[in-house]
């Protein structure tokens, strides 16, 4: 089974490190992707693709199909490689592609790069895309390398209300009583980006059970909660959400 923790043992990835270096950027410059990235990202999407039946694919140095990137907002500009999130259009596969999706941009912020999520449509005829009937492009991975945080980045961020640190908002239910582990779960997932940073995503602790529930359903909503459920996977360090709304906390064995 394909676990994030496995990056670690064979990259020597940092997740905890990557989550709090990792900032949208929407700013790009013309530089390739070094090749050991290159190939480690290849790598894993394969990997990934294998075992969820997803269609992720690196797109690089295609200018051309990354600009404009239609019904997107915060003015991306220069983006010249992609991670397109590509499966079936349903809610599950919407979710893989956060949940998954998620592991290879703190894979790629801790190799160095800088990452934007998008949602919002592509010229696919200027792609060689291997897609069938059915599948869509759920959203996108800006990757590539930018300017600090800039100017643009600043603005984007006042606007959509700076990285909410209170765990209060995502969370049901008196705190006092949850366990450390859940405490550090809500801790990591509250920094988990979303669309127009809205954070749909609750938990809760009732019972020695952990629950997740959208608080309302958008065009990415799904996307938002497979992010985040990895997010609160890599605080909590003891188990895995099962799949969709309303989901259930697991314990490793
Ligand atoms: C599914 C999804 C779609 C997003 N779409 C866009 C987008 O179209 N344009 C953009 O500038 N940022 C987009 N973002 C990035 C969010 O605005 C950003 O993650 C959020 O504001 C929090 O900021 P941070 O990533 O710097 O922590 C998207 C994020 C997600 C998860």
């Amino acid at each position: 089974m394909y676990n994030y923790k496995d990056l670690t043992k064979k990259y020597d990835v940092d997740f905890a490190k990557a989550i709090h270096k990792r900032k949208s950027k929407r700013t790009f410059n013309d530089l390739p992707l070094k090749r050991e990235d290159e190939e480690i990202l290849k790598t894993e999407i394969l990997e990934i693709n294998r075992e969820t039946g997803l269609k992720i694919q690196l797109v690089e140095d295609k200018p051309e199909a990354l600009n404009p990137i239609e019904g997107s907002y915060g003015l991306l500009t220069g983006v010249r490689h992609a991670i397109l999130l590509i499966g079936k259009d349903d809610e599950d596969d919407a979710e893989r592609c956060g949940y998954y999706g998620e592991i290879l941009t703190l894979l790629c912020v801790d190799r160095g790069m800088d990452t934007c999520w998008v949602g919002g449509s592509i010229n696919k005829d200027k792609l060689d895309l291997d897609i069938d009937d059915g599948d869509v492009i759920h959203a996108l991975i800006a990757v590539g390398s930018s300017a600090e945080h800039s100017f643009k980045d600043s603005v984007i961020d006042k606007i959509m209300g700076f990285k909410e640190k209170n765990r209060e908002n995502i969370v049901e239910g008196n705190l006092h009583n949850m366990p450390s582990w859940f405490k550090e779960g809500l801790d990591v997932a509250n920094m988990a980006p979303s669309s127009l940073n809205q954070k749909p995503v609750i938990y809760s602790y009732v019972e020695l059970e952990a629950h997740v529930k959208l608080s309302s359903k958008q065009r990415y909503s799904y996307l938002d909660l497979g992010i985040s459920k990895l997010h609160f996977e890599i605080g909590a360090d003891c188990g895995k959400w099962t799949l969709g709304d309303e989901a259930s906390f697991e314990f490793e064995k």
